[in-house]
């Protein structure tokens, strides 16, 4: 069997293979966080389409950790009840659902992206919205969005929002959460020296600007069962080499600190901070990203970032770069990228049935 289609443990869940649906919003809820069909039926064909981890988008764990009003929440418990019929499904399909729980800090209150992406301010229907150091945000498109530097107060609701999205995201029945660390969001933002200007003990040394996702991450592993893995997705890098910014080698020292607190996975993406960015693209362009992480470290590691083949995903989880990979945009353009993946990776018409789900076996090609 080829190493993508192969199962992977993590604590006591097995997921059947090694590919993800990558977390991407959808912008779908009528304005208060909760699921919709969209969401059924988006994240259920995925699951039909043979994901291993379907993963939900950027899940808002507080009202103004949204990037738009339409983004998915799980603040209450009406918002874990809509979730419910979703994971339920995922899992009758055999694949093991995620949530991403996240807090969008600084990059928050916009419009949709088919909107323009713009800040939204409160006299519009926007918010004041959570920053590490106000003075230091870069805008990365349109104006500047009504700022509030997180206080104590901030910072300890931030912690419980997290314990408390954990707790519902259990109640929903997924199986499990990922803390959102990446693309320039809250989390991304304290780690960050570009945008963490704080001299506070949240702020100056990597251990200061580390703190907060460790307070997190504690948070959310001491509520969420030791028997379910817990995952962290970081930024890799800022792609800012001409300042003191974010790198692969803070990257790696965090991922052995977050590992000793219990996280299984660091799935590796990258950018998103600042507007001056030079990111490369293409295909597997944040792998080399994954892979010095789990050379480096003990921890597993997700790849992510135009992965678009099934051999090209193969090959990476065969010669070691990554334990998972996560597939975005190619998930978009085929919900059945999972079913593709066994069609070109088995041999035995089979063996291929067998992982295809029973109502539409009539199609493999015998
Ligand atoms: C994204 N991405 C993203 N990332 C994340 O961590 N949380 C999110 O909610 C989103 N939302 C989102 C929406 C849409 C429409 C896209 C296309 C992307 C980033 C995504 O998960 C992935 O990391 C990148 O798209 C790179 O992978 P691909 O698309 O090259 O496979």
């Amino acid at each position: 069997m080829a190493d993508l289609l192969s199962t992977l443990s993590l604590r006591e869940t097995e997921i059947p293979n090694r590919i993800a649906v990558s977390p991407m919003c959808q912008y779908s809820c009528k304005s208060d966080g909760l699921a919709t069909d969209w969401h059924q039926v988006h994240l259920g064909s995925r699951a039909v389409g043979g994901a291993g981890i379907v993963m939900t988008e950027a899940t808002a764990v507080e009202p103004r950790g949204r990037i738009t009003p339409y983004d998915l929440g799980i603040w209450s418990d009406e918002h874990a009840a809509a979730l419910e019929p979703i994971t339920e499904f995922i899992r009758d399909q055999g694949s093991v659902p995620g949530i991403q729980l996240a807090h969008a800090g600084h990059k928050a209150s916009k419009t949709r992206p088919w909107e323009g992406n713009v800040p939204k301010q409160p006299d519009e229907g926007g918010w004041e919205v959570l920053s590490p150091s106000p003075s230091a945000y870069p805008p990365f498109d349109g104006d500047r969005p009504a700022l509030c530097k997180a206080d104590a107060d901030d910072i300890q609701g931030v912690i419980d929002a997290y314990r408390a999205a954990s707790e519902r995201s259990l109640e929903a029945g997924f199986e499990i959460a990922e803390v959102h660390a990446a693309h320039g969001y809250l989390l991304h933002e304290f780690l960050s020296p570009v945008t963490n200007r704080r001299t506070d003990n949240y702020g100056g040394s990597f251990e200061n600007r580390t703190r907060l996702l460790r307070e997190v991450v504690t948070a959310v592993r001491d509520v969420w069962p030791a028997e379910k893995p817990l995952f962290v997705r970081i930024s890799g890098t800022d792609w800012l080499e001409v300042r003191e910014s974010w790198n692969i080698e803070q990257s790696m020292r965090l991922a052995d600190d977050l590992a000793r607190l219990g996280v299984d996975l660091i799935d590796v993406s990258s950018g998103g901070l600042h507007p001056e960015q030079e990111a490369p693209g293409g295909p597997n362009f944040q792998v080399p990203l994954a892979e010095r992480v789990r050379r480096g470290t003990d921890v597993a590691v997700g790849a992510v970032g135009g992965i678009t083949e099934p051999q090209q995903a193969d090959a990476l989880v065969r010669n070691g770069r990554a334990d998972i990979v996560l597939v975005g945009r190619e998930f978009l353009r085929d919900p059945y990228f999972g079913l593709r993946a066994v069609g070109d990776l088995e041999r035995d018409p089979d063996d291929i049935a067998e992982q295809w789900p029973v109502q539409y076996r009539r199609a493999v090609n015998k």
